[in-house]
């Protein structure tokens, strides 16, 4: 699998465990920017020529490729730069219009800051409150749900799978209880480490919003996607005002194109959704089943080398993620004594704060996996956690 991506090319001794904060690309990402640049670098939708044609067909097609996968369709995908963007689109494009003073939005404690910053903000704009669902034995708390719904509950927003606890949350059970209480409440979901890693239907998990980024699902940086019904996008205001996304203009007013495109003003980043289409077609040919068996294989490896650590605490695990703290060494040291053995994970508090201080730790290890991963990875990575024991004197595996 190493093969089809190039960076182990360079880097041969690479144990990249970093995939939740980005993955790598495979040879079929990189040769489609690479292919638009060489060979039709012209813009979409303006030009009445050959190279122009091709760019938007190619464009267009992706966003039937990005539908099917998610099994949505197509004039229900806005081409974002990410999922912090696609929530923040939500927030103003139909928070603003939406939330009033004393409605509710709720959100849970594990959420990425990206799904927590931009309802911080539209609270503070309109009035409206904040609440939230905890945990209960690291999982979600689904049976508060009841507890906090309202008449006042416009929105209900959270991850699929959390950054920092890895576990996979009940969307649909929590979806069908939502809108068991009020069908009117709309339901968020950011789905940025989901993705890659469990196959995704938007409409069979009842939901109204579905926000994911390109790079964590092997594609390029700078690309992201929303999903909702095209009668929500119809009412639902852009982020981004100018070329490309009206259909008429005036000195003093002007008239919004239909569809999607009202949301894509601008020159959109055309390569990054031409390779963002390649990305998905890389992960349809791989199977979600063959991505998962692969990655629960060697979580379980990996659990099995580290759980009985005396001084290893595992803080959260799911199939492709899990965080760790080792007591006595601060996680950025752990990271770089790693680094000195090629292993690549992320330390500190991962974007998600709260949850950090509700679970009692500053900051934790993440290893995080890719379909790229394999045992020499897991080992590189023992070899470097017995390097922080010696180093720090810790008790670690010998
Ligand atoms: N959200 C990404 C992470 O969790 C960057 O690392």
């Amino acid at each position: 699998m190493k093969k089809i991506f190039p960076i182990y090319q360079k880097h041969s001794k690479l144990a990249y465990l970093d995939s939740a904060a980005t993955a790598l690309k495979p040879k079929s990402v990189i040769d489609a920017v690479c292919d638009y640049y060489s060979f039709y670098s012209a813009n979409i939708h303006r030009g009445i020529y050959e190279i122009s044609e091709e760019a938007t067909k190619k464009y267009e097609e992706a966003r039937d490729v990005v539908a099917k996968f998610i099994g949505a369709k197509s004039n229900e995908i806005v081409f974002t730069r990410g999922t912090t963007e696609s929530i923040n689109l939500v927030a103003c494009g139909w928070g603003e219009i939406n939330i009033k003073q004393g409605d509710e939005i709720i959100l849970t404690v594990m959420e990425h800051h990206s799904n927590l910053l931009p309802w911080q903000i539209l609270a503070k704009k309109t009035g409206a409150k904040l609440k939230y669902l905890g945990l209960k034995n690291g999982q979600l708390d689904l049976t508060e749900l009841k507890n906090i719904l309202t008449s006042k509950t416009k929105l209900v927003a959270l991850t699929q799978i959390s950054n920092v606890l890895g576990m996979e949350n009940p969307i649909k059970e929590l979806a069908t209880q939502v809108k068991n209480y009020n069908s009117d409440i709309k339901i968020l979901v950011d789905g940025a480490q989901a993705v890659a890693h469990i196959k995704v239907d938007v409409k069979d998990l009842g939901v109204d919003f579905y926000a994911f980024s390109g790079h964590k699902l092997y594609g390029p940086t700078g690309i992201g996607v929303l999903w909702a019904r095209s009668e929500i996008l119809d009412k639902m205001e852009p982020l981004n005002y100018g070329g490309g996304m009206i259909k008429e203009v005036s000195l003093y007013d002007s008239i919004l194109a239909d569809g999607v495109d009202k949301f894509e003003g601008g020159t959109p980043p055309i390569a990054e959704v031409i390779a963002l289409a390649e990305a998905v077609k890389f992960v349809e040919n791989l199977g979600f089943d063959f991505i998962s068996d692969r990655e629960e294989k060697l979580m379980s490896y990996l659990i099995e080398q580290i759980s009985n650590i005396p001084n290893l605490k595992i803080v959260g695990q799911g199939s492709s993620l899990m965080t760790f703290v080792i007591e006595g060494v601060h996680t950025h040291d752990v990271a770089e004594i790693l680094n000195r053995y090629g292993v690549c994970v992320r330390s500190g508090h991962h974007c998600a704060m709260p949850l950090h201080e509700i679970l009692g730790v500053e900051a934790t290890t993440r290893v995080s996996l890719g379909i790229y991963n394999d045992k020499d990875d897991i080992d590189n990575l023992i070899k470097g956690l017995k390097e922080v024991g010696k180093i720090f004197k810790v008790k670690l595996p010998i």
